[in-house]
């Protein structure tokens, strides 16, 4: 199915592994020009190989630590310079930060910087040239609602949701879209060292996912991809789980 992605240009973060790195080589595969970003090089190196490998236009890749204070300038003028204005923000760079009661003011500064305020500041850098050219599109990955404990990215995904809402009705009118896409358990890195071996994974999936089993990062990568697509045009300030029906609210 082709999508309209051809010749759209898009920044992904966390598109070294997993749900990230499933987003790049589908969004390479249908077309789209990417400019890779995350700390591990050799990484970014594969993903972009693999995208050409299967026909897509040669990647850009911006090495870059999130936790740097300039991160999202630097980020945004890597990426404008090599690709040109940014038609599609996929913002999957993140993970999990679950901590004490006892918690230091650097452990929730740390967990927010990573998974709300640098996402935020890269968002805000794309938005203006998306409003002027009629067309954007910001995805960001967040995760569950149902929080098993204490955790500071429970806390900043949920402030991912309610700021994304608001800028979604502040850009509406330009083309521009703004999305959520809450990952159940998706097979990834940070996944894979909660539940080391097939057993592990099984255990919880039976449990707690209908699906019973995992999900792979492609599963999640095709809703991406489309509310990336202008085939998504009417689809806005939306919150969607891929989670093999493990949300247990019917709202
Ligand atoms: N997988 C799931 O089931 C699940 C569930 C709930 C939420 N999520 C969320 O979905 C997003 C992607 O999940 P995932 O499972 O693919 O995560 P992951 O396995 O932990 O991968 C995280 C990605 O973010 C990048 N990253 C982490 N810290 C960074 C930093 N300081 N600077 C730059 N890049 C950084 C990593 O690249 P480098 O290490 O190479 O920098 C990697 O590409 C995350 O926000 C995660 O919290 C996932």
């Amino acid at each position: 199915m082709d999508v309209g992605m051809a010749g759209k240009t898009a920044l992904v973060t966390g598109a070294s592994q997993g749900i990230g790195r499933a987003i790049a080589l589908g969004l390479g595969a249908q077309g789209a020009r990417v400019a890779l970003v995350a700390r591990r090089r050799p990484l970014l190196d594969e993903v972009a190989a693999a995208i050409v490998a299967s026909g897509g236009p040669a990647p850009h890749i911006i090495e870059a630590d999130l936790y740097a204070e300039d991160a999202a300038d630097r980020i945004h003028a890597d990426a404008r310079a090599a690709l040109g204005p940014i038609d599609i923000l996929m913002n999957a760079g993140g993970g999990s930060r679950p901590i004490d009661f006892d918690a230091t003011r650097e452990q929730w500064m740390e967990g927010m910087t990573l998974n709300f305020f640098r996402l935020r500041e890269l968002t805000h850098a794309v938005v203006p040239e998306m409003r002027e050219r009629k067309y954007g599109r910001i995805i960001n990955i967040t995760g569950t609602s149902e929080p098993r404990g204490l955790n500071a990215a429970f806390s900043a995904k949920a402030a991912v949701h309610i700021w994304a809402k608001g800028l979604s009705r502040l850009v509406a009118a330009d083309g521009v879209t703004v999305n959520c896409i809450q990952p159940g358990r998706i097979r990834s890195e940070q996944i894979k060292k909660r539940y080391p071996t097939l057993e592990d994974e099984l255990a919880f999936a039976q449990e707690e996912i209908p699906a019973g089993r995992f999900g792979e990062p492609e599963e999640l990568a095709n809703l991406a991809i489309f509310l990336g697509s202008p085939l998504a045009s009417y689809v806005n300030g939306t919150v969607i789980p891929v989670d093999g029906g493990m949300y247990r609210h019917a709202f």
